[in-house]
């Protein structure tokens, strides 16, 4: 027979994924299931940290070799959709060079995700703006670079 609860538990969790899945759209919902990406580079080249408005704090990682992102990643105390956010600025960032990395903006994160609830969308300038700050940082570092 079943468990009521087990039932009951299955049957939100269902519902949770379905409306997740509604708000975030499918690469959304699978980067709040699995967020790809996500941790600190200990080796990092460029390291930028930012607080929201909100208060949630994002960190991006980036390794370079040569003029090339190799390795990037994210960490943030944020809500799901900070979690998201800061997946896809990650992987915007692999293999792009300094000039491509500043072209990269909350939109551009917005626009990969193709839908994305109002209330959040601040959650993707605030992961591209610490993106920012991690090729600032890294500019700043790297020897010789020439800002883009
Ligand atoms: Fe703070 Fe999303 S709610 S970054």
């Amino acid at each position: 027979m079943d468990d009521p609860l087990e039932t009951f538990i299955e049957g939100l969790q269902r519902q949770i994924f379905e409306e997740t899945r509604a708000a975030y759209g499918d690469l959304g919902f699978e980067r709040w299931r699995r967020p790809l990406y996500r941790g600190a580079l200990a080796d990092a080249d460029g390291h930028g940290r930012l607080t929201g408005t909100c208060g949630d704090t994002m960190e991006v990682f980036l390794k370079f070799d040569g003029e090339r992102v190799t390795a990037a990643s994210f960490l943030t105390d944020g809500c799901g959709a900070s979690t998201v956010c800061g997946s896809l600025a990650a992987e915007a960032a692999l293999g792009r060079t300094p000039e491509e990395l500043v072209e990269i903006t909350g939109d551009t994160i917005l626009e990969r995700l193709g839908v994305f609830p109002q209330e959040d969308r601040h959650c993707a300038f605030l992961a591209a703006a610490t993106l920012q700050a991690a090729l600032g940082d890294y500019m700043r570092r790297a020897p010789g670079a020439s800002p883009p």
